[in-house]
């Protein structure tokens, strides 16, 4: 956790039954429309990041990217989406996940990283981590070295988090 984990925890807001009865949906509008805490809450990261040597922030469609571009920009190093199954138009590699109830895709594309690029890979959530190990697994595919996963809130009741750490990769989240 960040030394500011808990004042951005006070700014998620909790909707509950959305999207449907019985979720307790984590929303993090309140904590990008409040300007000191987005900017500490990108200061996070930056700090946890700036001497690590990253070469790019690998970030996940579509709430990772509001976190991951600015990340990248003050990290000087470059922005890589991992989007939705067909939204990259390019040459793509790809990795399915189980969801709930079926399965969803995450791509790549294939000249995304250079053979042993440092990634930081981010997201907004971790809940049971199926959506993170697959961007892991396709960094990883890609010739990438994971330095490691990054989120703004981590679900650690749902277990993703301990799958991830599992697999062989660092987790930060700011807030759990
Ligand atoms: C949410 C969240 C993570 C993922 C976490 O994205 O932003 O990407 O789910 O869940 P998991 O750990 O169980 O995989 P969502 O699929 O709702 O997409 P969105 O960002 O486009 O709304
Ligand atoms: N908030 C945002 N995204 C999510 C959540 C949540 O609570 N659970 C699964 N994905």
């Amino acid at each position: 956790m960040s030394i500011y984990g808990d004042y951005i925890k006070s700014v998620i807001r909790t909707v509950p039954d959305w999207p449907q009865a019985g979720v307790n949906f984590r929303d993090i509008t309140p904590l990008l429309q409040n300007s000191a805490a987005f900017r500490k809450l990108i200061d996070s990261f930056v700090h946890r990041y700036q001497e690590l040597e990253v070469d790019a922030v690998a970030a996940i469609d579509a709430r990772g990217f509001i976190i991951g571009a600015p990340l990248a920009y003050e990290l000087g190093c470059s922005f890589v989406p991992v989007r939705k199954k067909g939204k990259l138009p390019f040459k793509t590699i790809s990795e399915t996940y189980s969801l709930e109830y079926g399965e969803s895709s995450v791509e790549l594309h294939s000249d995304a990283f250079q053979k042993g690029d440092r990634i930081v890979v981010m997201d907004d959530l971790i809940a049971t981590g199926g959506t993170m190990l697959a961007a892991a697994k396709l960094i990883q595919r890609s010739g990438g070295h994971v330095v490691e996963t990054a989120t703004i809130v981590d679900l650690p009741e749902l277990g993703g988090s301990e799958k991830i750490r599992q697999s062989g990769h660092n987790v930060f989240a700011v807030c759990s």
